[in-house]
């Protein structure tokens, strides 16, 4: 009875993080992606100065969701992120999906969105597409591209302030290595589709940004 009971429940909690209700506009979004420190927040930043998108970085909500104080998550969270790996999607889509929904309840006008570090790997992406697909329209993946060096560079200059548990030699390893062997993928298969605008992300961010205006002003 009791298990029957939990059953239900869980599949009344499956069924409601299932359902998407945007209120008007359907979502318009660019991901956002490129290699550990390459410039992606940055940069973000800088859209959102300029031009009306909202930005979700997946991994600062990964972040506010693991210090969030009743988190069942919180714990997984902290080991992926120093581990490098890539948390399962249905946490994370969860909280890209609210943050959607939240922005857009607020502010109906406010449905672009750029998404930032997502999606990262396969089970990103299916996950995406399970819950996403036909409620919000990727426009085109904005890939922000340099050397594995200049990863590094940024991400230690970073870790220097940034008290994040991953700006260090050791997770920066396994950061890199889960780019290349699992988002990289990710950023080909858009590329075959022709959804892939490359930003030469090695040069100053006044240099980057241009490009990225480029972009965005012919994308609309
Ligand atoms: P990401 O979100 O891709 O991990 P960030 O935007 O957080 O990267 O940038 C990583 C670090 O590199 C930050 O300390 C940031 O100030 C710095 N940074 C970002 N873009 C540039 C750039 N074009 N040139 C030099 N440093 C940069
Ligand atoms: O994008 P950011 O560098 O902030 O991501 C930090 C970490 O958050 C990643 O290395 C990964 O462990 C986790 N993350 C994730 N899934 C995503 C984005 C980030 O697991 N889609
Ligand atoms: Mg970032």
């Amino acid at each position: 009875m009791v298990a029957g009971f939990l059953r239900a429940l869980s599949g009344t909690a499956a069924r409601r993080a299932n359902r998407v209700s945007f209120v008007s506009m359907k979502p318009q979004v660019v991901f956002v992606l490129g290699g550990p420190g390459a410039g992606k927040g940055t940069q973000c930043a800088r859209i959102v100065e300029n031009y009306s998108y909202t930005h979700l970085s997946a991994g600062d909500l990964l972040r506010q969701e693991r210090s969030r104080k009743d988190s069942e998550s919180g714990q997984l969270i902290d080991t992926y992120i120093k581990e490098g790996k890539i948390v399962p999607v249905e946490i994370t889509i969860n909280l890209l999906r609210k943050a959607m929904e939240d922005t857009m309840q607020k502010d109906e006008d406010k449905f672009r969105f750029l998404i930032d570090g997502f999606p990262r790997n396969q089970d990103n992406l299916q996950g995406w597409t399970a819950v996403m697909e036909g409620k919000a329209d990727v426009r085109f993946v904005l890939f922000f591209d340099c050397s594995n060096q200049v990863c590094i560079d940024r991400c230690l200059e970073r870790g220097k302030s940034s008290g994040r548990s991953d700006d260090n030699r050791e997770s920066l390893e396994k950061r890199l290595r889960t780019y290349l062997q699992s988002t990289r993928p990710i950023i080909e298969l858009y590329g075959e589709q022709g959804k892939v605008r490359t930003i030469d992300a090695s040069r100053t961010v006044d240099e980057v940004f241009a490009d990225v205006r480029t972009i965005l002003d012919k994308e609309g």
